[in-house]
């Protein structure tokens, strides 16, 4: 009888193992960055691109991706050595970084924002002894440093550290990307928006946000590609905004 199951099994499973990759995309992703992507206490990552990003690596390989966590100012070197082989991390396509990776068509664009706590006296057009935050190797990194001269620019690792300093009051402001932001005031009231959003330079911010890759990997992108498009056709990809962006 075992022998009469194993070759049911056999036949059953062999179509299917034929018209799928049988390994899991590996992506590298850098947490927290809520609503894209959260650790939570279990270590399960959740959020906009953990979704959309399972939904895609299903349709290429019929399995969820195979995350790892990275953190941002190393992630383009980790693709690159082969830790993992996309990145799907709020990554900005800029001109500079089509010169490393390549992207995939844009699945969303957000502006950037300043964020301050609602007692502070942050005031953007006079940022002199003033300490904005930044996460190290972002294009608010580079706005920043190049637009804000006379402010002092704070580095961050991590965006968890950065909220700390701004709820701690080593920072007079914050500058990321806008959900980020809007997020943190939903959760604290202490945390304020401070003027508009920004969206220019476009040698800055880039023309929304994508998928990186290898350069070599042109087969990868369009796979990626593919799969992106038919999550925006099929209703997924609504679904997931509607489910993470309320706002
Ligand atoms: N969109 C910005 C950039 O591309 C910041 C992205 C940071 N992403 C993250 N997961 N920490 O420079």
């Amino acid at each position: 009888r075992t022998l009469l199951l194993t070759f049911f099994a056999l036949t059953l499973s062999t179509p299917f193992a034929l018209a799928r990759d049988a390994k899991p995309l590996r992506v590298g992703m850098d947490v927290p960055y809520a609503p894209f992507g959260v650790r939570g206490p279990d270590g399960v990552l959740t959020g906009f691109e953990v979704d959309l990003g399972n939904a895609m690596c299903q349709e290429v390989t019929g399995q969820d991706c195979e995350w790892v966590v990275q953190a941002w100012d190393g992630i383009i070197p980790g693709l690159l050595a082969r830790k993992y082989d996309l990145i799907i991390s709020s990554m900005t396509i800029t001109a500079e970084r089509r010169n490393a990776v390549l992207f995939s068509e844009p699945y969303y664009a957000t502006p950037s924002a300043f964020f301050t706590r609602a007692s502070s006296e942050f005031d953007l057009s006079n940022t002199s002894n003033t300490r904005i935050g930044v996460q190290r190797g972002t294009n608010q990194e580079r706005y920043v440093a190049e637009i804000l001269p006379d402010a002092e620019v704070v580095r961050y690792t991590t965006t968890d550290d950065m909220y700390l300093d701004l709820i701690g009051e080593r920072l007079d402001a914050v500058m990321l990307d806008a959900p980020v932001g809007i997020q943190w005031a939903e959760d604290d009231t202490k945390v304020v928006q401070s003027g508009d959003f920004i969206k220019e330079p476009a040698r800055i911010f880039g023309e929304g946000v994508g998928v990186a890759m290898r350069k070599r990997d042109r087969k990868l992108a369009e796979q990626v590609n593919a799969a992106l498009d038919k999550l925006k056709n099929n209703g997924v990809y609504d679904e997931l905004m509607a489910k993470y962006f309320s706002f």
